[in-house]
């Protein structure tokens, strides 16, 4: 059920505001038996989203200011260039994000359709509460043109209620949050754009290009890189009532450049067991052993526009960083 925003906020902002699936019991979002299915797989792994409680938000909105994390400079610069032509391009459209977190660069594109095509209707979709009630307090207050939905929930089901939303879309994905996900995770996304969306529908997306280790590297294995990972094991401990020992765990980022990506692990530093209470879950962990936490694609555009055609996804333009680190891609619906 819809719910209005807290009364301390000004009126005007309220009617503005709606936040969907406030009611959703979060173990329809954390789901307990697919956690227990990538524990106990092979490699072990937790879902990237176990990054996000209220904690980890706050710690990557600390690593994006790391000096070696490139990634969030490379696509502000982006967007403060470039999102008056994207708007250009796309016409007057409603902007669905998915993964919003605190739309800090959002807001650039927000700022664009506000000035190039009148009031403007946005939806974020995102896991965590907290980032979309900050989202939408920072939004409205400097955007008195904007609506905003914010929908509590995965992207699956998110992009299912936005996509109820009439009139022409762009689809929004930044962050390089597509690179998170594996190949039957993106492919399940990109077949629910083109089957949910319309045709002449876009989709902007931020992608990391491949670049030399060294830089990838010292990107992932900075001290709030260290710190976001840890965290995913306090995540785990609060919400299953967990005893995961975070000091018996080592942070491992290493660049796979046979796969084209980044990934993320916690080494076991010594043999243990360890219980989710509330999932009736325990596991058994030999030293050295890793559990995977995140993978972080790193593209060559050629190959990245390739998947987004198999899925009746055309690529319309791309811009890049001045040191070419980085991409938004525009991409439209033309087929189904
Ligand atoms: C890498 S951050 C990007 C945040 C923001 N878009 C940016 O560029 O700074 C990913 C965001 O997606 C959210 N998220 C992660 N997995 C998700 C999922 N499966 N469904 C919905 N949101 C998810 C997280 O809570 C987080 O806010």
């Amino acid at each position: 059920m819809p719910r209005r925003l807290p009364s301390k906020r000004k009126l005007d902002d309220r009617q503005r505001c709606t936040i969907i699936g406030a009611d959703l019991p979060e173990t329809e979002i954390f789901c307990g038996d697919l956690l227990i299915q990538s524990l106990s797989g092979s490699p072990r792994s937790i879902g990237c989203m176990y990054y996000y409680d209220d904690t980890g938000s706050a710690l990557f909105e600390r690593l994006c200011k790391e000096d070696s994390y490139y990634l969030f400079r490379a696509e502000r610069e982006i967007l403060a260039q470039y999102a008056k032509p994207i708007a250009d391009m796309t016409g007057p459209a409603s902007l669905v994000e998915l993964g919003s977190g605190n739309a800090q660069k959002t807001r650039l594109l927000i700022n664009a359709y506000v000035e190039n095509h009148g009031p403007t209707s946005y939806a974020a979709i995102d896991v965590n509460r907290s980032i979309l009630e900050k989202a939408a307090e920072n939004l409205l207050s400097m955007t008195p043109d904007l609506n905003f939905t914010g929908i509590i929930g995965v992207y699956q089901t998110g992009l299912k209620q936005a996509a109820t939303v009439m009139g022409p879309k762009l689809l929004v994905c930044l962050g390089a949050s597509v690179g998170n996900m594996y190949d039957d995770e993106l492919h399940d996304l990109l077949h629910s754009v083109r089957t949910l969306f319309a045709l002449g529908d876009y989709f902007l997306v931020g992608i990391d290009l491949d670049k030399d280790s060294n830089i990838l590297e010292a990107a992932y294995n900075n001290q709030s890189a260290i710190l976001t990972n840890l965290c995913v094991l306090q995540h785990l401990n609060w919400r299953f009532d967990g005893n995961f020992n975070v000091f018996q765990f080592r942070h491992v980022a290493f660049h796979n450049k046979s796969l084209c990506r980044m990934e993320s692990h916690l080494e076991a530093m010594q043999p243990q067991s360890v219980n989710l209470e509330k999932l009736e879950f325990s596991l058994c962990l030999e030293k050295g052993e890793m559990i995977r936490t995140e993978i972080m694609r790193k593209v060559n555009l050629h190959t990245f526009n390739g998947i987004l055609m198999k899925h009746g996804l055309n690529p319309v333009h791309h811009w890049t960083d001045t040191e070419r680190r980085y991409a938004v891609c525009l991409f439209q619906i033309v087929d189904r």
